[in-house]
């Protein structure tokens, strides 16, 4: 026990109620250059912002004296029951945020009964993950490079470290258009300039992280003789087509996933192709601005693949009333990325923790609002968008 006098961190989270009090927090606790990181978007922000916006043109239409005393959150992805509709989105470079990384937000995911995806891109290895979270649902997900060999590598060591779903992120043909990462001077790894110098000072974690942190998870990656653009050139492939995922479906034999897909056709095309499901994401906004809100092409999106495949949706999500709004729309379950980074960098693993905590609170609060005792219960009727 440490009282909170003592404990900042645990005093900080406490006063947080919402993923937006974390994001305040993580803005004051977090060297800009990382905030801005996490927190932007591309070109003019577009998208980010209109996926924000579709949620909150949400109305719920409520059904009362429905008896709701104890709601039962949980679903099923996969064939696993989960504790709630919610997984980790992957996120690149996790340790730049808090030195705790992804270990932290994978033994969050495990204790929380629910999926974690780590990221090619990640700052710790997949056999670290299975070791931090080995009762975990750990999934994996893949950039397709131009090198083949490295592709093989990664599907090989996800398949030896237990996962069992791969998700394929196809809306990274190259790097999206992030000026303020240009503006603040962001490399990966880090580099030590005037500019950096002085955002970073203030952050002594920061420099611990900064000599401890490996800049990407697969050796191949990381020693890739290059710049920095060359080795962005070669993680997004430009090249990536349809014959690369037929490619990944014969050599992953566990469940696949295709993300970054806002179009019915593509979706329905990979679907077609053998994938197990699609996540309707525009990389909350950090790729091609001005694409719509994932919330509004979510119900067509539906349509095209049918009601067999998975379908998850990422983008915008800040609250559990728009993990409902996103079921009553189609989707099966949401993935999160800047609400748990926000966490992350607020206060760690237990940054996370609250997150989570707020999330699974507000969702339970939702559905027994709505007058609903279990999430299967969650239909387009309780839905509509005020106009
Ligand atoms: C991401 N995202 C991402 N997606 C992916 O497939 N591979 C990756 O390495 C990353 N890296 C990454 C870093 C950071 C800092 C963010 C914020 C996002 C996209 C992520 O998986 C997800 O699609 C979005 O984060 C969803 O939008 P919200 O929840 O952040 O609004």
């Amino acid at each position: 026990f440490r009282a909170p006098v003592l404990d900042p961190v645990r005093r900080r989270l406490e006063g947080a109620l919402t993923i937006g009090d974390l994001r305040k927090i993580g803005r004051r606790t977090t060297p800009r250059a990382v905030f801005d990181y996490v927190d932007g978007a591309a070109e003019f922000e577009i998208t980010a912002q209109r996926n924000l916006a579709a949620f909150r043109d949400v109305e719920f239409v409520p059904e009362t004296l429905n008896s709701v005393a104890e709601p039962d959150l949980s679903t099923e992805l996969f064939g696993e029951r989960i504790a709630f509709p919610l997984v980790f989105a992957p996120t690149g470079y996790t340790r730049m945020m808090h030195h705790e990384g992804e270990a932290a937000v994978a033994r969050v995911a495990e204790r929380s009964n629910l999926p974690y995806s780590l990221s090619t891109v990640g700052t710790t290895t997949i056999e670290e993950v299975r070791d931090a979270a080995p009762n975990g649902q750990n999934w994996f997900q893949l950039y397709l490079t131009n090198n083949e060999a490295l592709n093989e590598e990664m599907v090989g060591r996800a398949l030896d470290a237990g996962c069992k779903t791969v998700i394929l992120t196809v809306d990274t043909a190259v790097a999206g258009g992030r000026h303020k990462d240009t503006r603040n001077g962001l490399t990966i790894p880090p580099s030590l300039t005037v500019k950096t110098f002085l955002d970073m000072s203030r952050f002594p974690y920061w420099w611990f992280n900064k000599l401890t942190t490996a800049p990407i998870n697969f050796a191949l990656l990381r020693d890739y003789p290059g710049t920095s653009a060359d080795v962005a050139a070669m993680l997004f492939d430009p090249g990536l087509n349809y014959e690369d995922l037929e490619w990944l479906r014969k050599a992953w034999p566990h469940n696949l996933l295709v993300k970054g897909i806002t179009n019915p056709q593509d979706a329905a095309r990979v679907v077609e192709l053998g994938a197990d499901g699609v996540v309707v994401s525009n990389h909350g906004g950090r790729q091609l601005d001005r694409t719509p809100a994932t919330l509004d092409v979510l119900p067509a999106v539906r349509e095209a693949v049918g009601s067999d495949a998975t379908l998850l949706l990422d983008s915008g999500v800040r609250n559990g009333q728009d993990i409902v709004a996103a079921i009553a729309r189609g989707a099966d379950a949401v993935m999160i990325g800047r609400a748990y980074l926000y966490g992350l960098m607020a206060g760690g693993e237990r940054g996370v923790q609250r997150a989570v905590e707020i999330l699974q609170t507000e969702y339970r609060r939702a559905l027994q609002l709505l007058g609903l005792k279990e999430t299967s219960q969650i239909a387009s009727r309780h839905v509509r968008t005020r106009g």
